[in-house]
């Protein structure tokens, strides 16, 4: 009995477990109830009264070292767990994070945008509160032109003593900032939020998003402005896709004209995105007016010009067949996760 024991001392001080499981073995092993300590306290109840005396110390000893050995390690492996330094598993698999993506308006944008760059246009931009001039005046808007009305205006009350300040309804207004701070010839598209004073509805919003394009140089004809629309379409909507113009009226062009391109849904056949006539209206247009050329310090009968505007919005519907404009600007992540098409 005297040397299994010192068998098992030896074994005891020199055990070292490199984690709990090792150590949990280790208690079942010497202190469980079929453990090794139990069975030698049963061999123990067989020896004789001599051998009691003697044996009853050493067996109580060894197991008071087999129980403090296994306290210490129990301690060593608690003060891992609670410092986490000790505790890192290198080969566990990083955290994933989600890429956010480009909201459909940007998307359109910035195709839209690409598209006459590649035309040689350049971006320009304006700021969101205009005066009566840059935003009607300027643009040959009559004195009594119903647009100017509070209905579909949102004025400024009283800014700094004057009372012609609005949130621009148009980017038009940015036409006529590039005009009179620069010489011809112009060549720019300019994107940008405008704000009309709507009811919120699914068709109508109280803000939304236009492109504005202008175009002056000496000699600039309406072939020019069908060609350029033209080549702009079939590269949005793909080859093939038809344009009409229809005669139309704004203040600022002369002749003006919107543009129809063959539905994109349904390629013409009609269906309830083109109401069954197989045409969807883009966009206005039409050649500037002299009256808007000269209002910005420029000769009329030098240089002629072409502008057009369209709303990203309707762009945007069309191509992902949306159906309310309240989507854009409710930032539903179920609505917008869908346009994972360019990691940002
Ligand atoms: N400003 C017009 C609107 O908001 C759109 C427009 C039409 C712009 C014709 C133009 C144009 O430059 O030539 O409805």
């Amino acid at each position: 009995m005297q040397e299994q024991i010192d068998q098992y001392t030896t074994e005891i001080n020199a055990f070292s477990p490199a984690n709990a499981d090792e150590l949990e073995s280790f208690r079942i092993k010497f202190l469980g109830t079929k453990g090794i300590i139990k069975d030698l306290f049963d061999q123990f109840k067989s020896v004789g009264p001599e051998e009691k005396r003697v044996f009853g110390k050493v067996l109580n000893q060894f197991k008071q070292l087999a129980e403090a050995r296994y306290q210490e390690l129990q301690e060593k492996f608690k003060s891992e767990v609670e410092n986490p330094a000790s505790n890192i598993d290198l080969t566990l698999p990083g955290d994933g994070f989600n890429l956010g993506s480009r909201h459909p308006l940007s998307l359109v944008r910035n195709e839209i945008v690409d598209i006459f760059k590649r035309l040689g246009f350049v971006v320009a931009e304006g700021p969101e509160i205009e005066d009566d001039w840059h935003n009607f005046s300027a643009l040959n808007f009559p004195e009594e032109h119903p647009a100017r009305d509070m209905q579909d205006t949102f004025f400024i009350k009283k800014n700094n003593g004057r009372d012609d300040v609005a949130l621009r309804t148009h980017t038009s207004s940015v036409q006529v900032r590039m005009m009179e701070n620069g010489k011809p010839p112009f060549r720019a598209i300019m994107p940008g939020r405008v704000y009309r004073n709507e009811a919120i509805s699914a068709r109508a919003h109280c803000f939304f998003h236009q492109v504005e394009g202008l175009y002056i140089d000496e000699n600039v004809s309406f072939a020019d402005l069908k060609q350029t629309l033209y080549h702009f379409v079939q590269e949005l909507y793909g080859e093939g896709t038809k344009v009409r113009f229809r005669p139309s009226y704004f203040p600022f062009t002369e002749p003006s004209a919107e543009m129809d391109v063959s539905c994109t849904i349904c390629g013409g056949s009609g269906c309830n995105m083109c109401k069954y006539t197989g045409w969807v209206e883009i966009l206005g247009c039409g050649m500037v007016d002299p009256n808007v050329l000269e209002n910005c310090n420029i000769d009329s009968k030098k240089y002629t010009g072409f502008a057009f505007g369209m709303g990203i919005e309707r762009i945007t519907n069309l191509k992902y067949v949306i159906r309310d404009l309240r989507l854009f600007s409710e930032n539903d992540v179920r609505f917008l996760k869908q346009f994972q098409t360019e990691i940002i």
